[in-house]
Formats: C-alpha cells, sequence, structure tokens
C-alpha cells in the first residue's frame, strides 16, 4: 500500500491562516504592525528567491517587511551596523540574515547571528534561543524543524513514545529538529556522517527526518514499515529540477506517510517564519 502524502501546502496555508490571524489581533489591540526585516548579501540566486517569497509572504498577511540588499563585498563591521540599527528600530520586530554569506564574511557567521538581538531574532539561531530551547523555555525556534513539528501534530502522527531517527546535525535543521521531538517525549538519535550502521538503526524509525543534504540518500530498504518520512532535502540536481534526500518513488511503497520534495516541508518553513515574526512582537509588547 502506497503511503499517505503530507502535502506542504496544505498545513502551510494552516500556518499562513493563523499568523495572519494573529497579526490582525495585534493590530487591533495595540496599534501594532509586526515587521520583519531581511538582509542579504550578494547575489545567490537560490537566496533571492527565497527572500522575494519572504517579503511577499508578508504583504499578504499585513506584515510590514524591508529586505535590506547589501553588496557582495560588505564587510563584517558594514554588516552588523546594519543590524545595530535594526536591533533599535520600533518598527522592526524580526531580524533575519539571509544565509549563506558570502566567502569573506562566512567566517564570522556565529558573531553576526549572536549581534541579532535575541528579542527579533525569528531565525531561532541566537544562542539565547538554542539554549532556551534546549532547557524548555519559551523561545523563537528555527522555522523548518518548527514546520516538521507542527506538521506531525496537526497530521495526527503520535510522537509520544515513538523512534525518531534524525540523519543530519546541522544547527538550522538537525539539532533543534531532535529537541523539538524530544521535548514531545520521542526517543530521538541523531544520525550522521560517522554513524556506524545506519540502516540498523533508521529502519528502527517510527519518524525519520532527512536532512543530509544528498539527493535520494535514503532508499526503501533504511525505513520501516508504516514509518513517517520527513524529507527535508533539497538538492538541484539541474536548474529546474529539485531532488529530496528520500529516494521517493520507492519509499513511499514502504512508509505509511511521507512529504514530497518539492511540494512538502519546503513551504512550511515561510510560513513558520511568518509565526515567528508575529510571536517576537507579541513577545516585545508583552515585556
Ligand atoms: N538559508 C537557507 N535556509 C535558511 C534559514 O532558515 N534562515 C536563513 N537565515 N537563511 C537560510
Amino acid at each position: 500500500m502506497s503511503a499517505r502524502i503530507l502535502e506542504g501546502k496544505t498545513f502551510a496555508a494552516a500556518f499562513r491562516e493563523e499568523a495572519g490571524k494573529r497579526a490582525k489581533i495585534l493590530h487591533q489591540k495595540y496599534g501594532v504592525t509586526p515587521g520583519l526585516a531581511v538582509i542579504i548579501v550578494g547575489e545567490n540566486p537560490a537566496s533571492k528567491v527565497y527572500v522575494r517569497n519572504k517579503h511577499k509572504s508578508c504583504e499578504e498577511l499585513g506584515i510590514y517587511s524591508e529586505v535590506i540588499e547589501m553588496p557582495e563585498t560588505a564587510t563584517k563591521d558594514e554588516l552588523i551596523a546594519e543590524i545595530d540599527k535594526l536591533n533599535a528600530s520600533d518598527r522592526i520586530h524580526g531580524i533575519l540574515v539571509q544565509l549563506p554569506l558570502p566567502k569573506q564574511i562566512a567566517a564570522y557567521e556565529a558573531e553576526i547571528l549572536e549581534r541579532i538581538d535575541p528579542k527579533k531574532d525569528v531565525d531561532g539561531f541566537h544562542p539565547v534561543n538554542v539554549g532556551r530551547l534546549v532547557t524548555g523555555q519559551k523561545a523563537l525556534i528555527p522555522c523548518t524543524p518548527h514546520g516538521c513539528l507542527k506538521m506531525l501534530q496537526l497530521a495526527g502522527i503520535p510522537i509520544d513514545g515513538a523512534n525518531a531517527v534524525i540523519i543530519g546535525r546541522s544547527n538550522i535543521v538537525g539539532k533543534p529538529m531532535a529537541h523539538l521531538l524530544l521535548a514531545e517525549n520521542a526517543t530521538v538519535t541523531i544520525c550522521h556522517s560517522h554513524t556506524k550502521n545506519l540502516k540498523e538503526v533508521t529502519k528502527n524509525a517510527d519518524i525519520l527526518v532527512a536532512a543530509v543534504g544528498r539527493p535520494k540518500f535514503v532508499t526503501a530498504d533504511m525505513v520501516k514499515a508504516g514509518a513517517t518520512v520527513i524529507d527535508v532535502g533539497i538538492n538541484r540536481i539541474a536548474p529546474k529540477k529539485l531532488l529530496g534526500d528520500v529516494d521517493f518513488e520507492n519509499v513511499k511503497e514502504v512508509a505509511g506517510a511521507i512529504t514530497p520534495v518539492p511540494g512538502g516541508v519546503g513551504l512550511l518553513t515561510v510560513a513558520m517564519l511568518m509565526q515567528n515574526v508575529v510571536t517576537a512582537c507579541e513577545m516585545q509588547i508583552a515585556k
């Protein structure tokens, strides 16, 4: 039997609607419009598309949005000066520095992200928010893993007591995903390039999250019958051809539920960013 397909657009629409409603309440109750600033440095074509989508999504939901475009040659100090201005702005409740940064400043990524006021850190990458997530305090949570969690919940996939296996240990997806599932009482295993007998581990997963960055890395023989498989991979193998980390056609014959690529969790990221901008605004009003 073929797996249930978890379509990103259905869940993204629900999350966007929720963000839009909460933005409206902030406006009606407090006369405040939540505001997002996105800084993009350089000309990375994929980043430009992502930033345009974020801006468009804000406009549709009644969220104020600024895009700050800096040249490829921008220095770390110039970028930090821009962050400082946004930290001080009353109009802006959320700040996002689009990654990856150009080569000459990529080495300073951690320092740059730490400069963002944690209250405005809508990516949830600041160590204060990471620490809050890990210790179970209210935090701004990275958008992609947060979207995956909310999708699992809305889809009615049991998490409490489930064996959850995550392939990939990035700060953007793997690590926060592990903590979110742990907080929901899953038994969590994180696998990576040094993991021995990967297939034996993944075969045990009720929930398998693939965030590796390698096309069709997860094959049908790695998946337990009936498992839920979440594919976070976005691998561009040709200008118009995207492949996930999961061999979708074969894995869907084994899994119980699966997300496609494209059309899967990628769509959730922007929707959850909209929620984070509203959450950041709510927290700043409440302080
Ligand atoms: N580039 C790819 N994904 C992301 C993300 O979630 N946040 C930021 N800032 N940059 C990204």
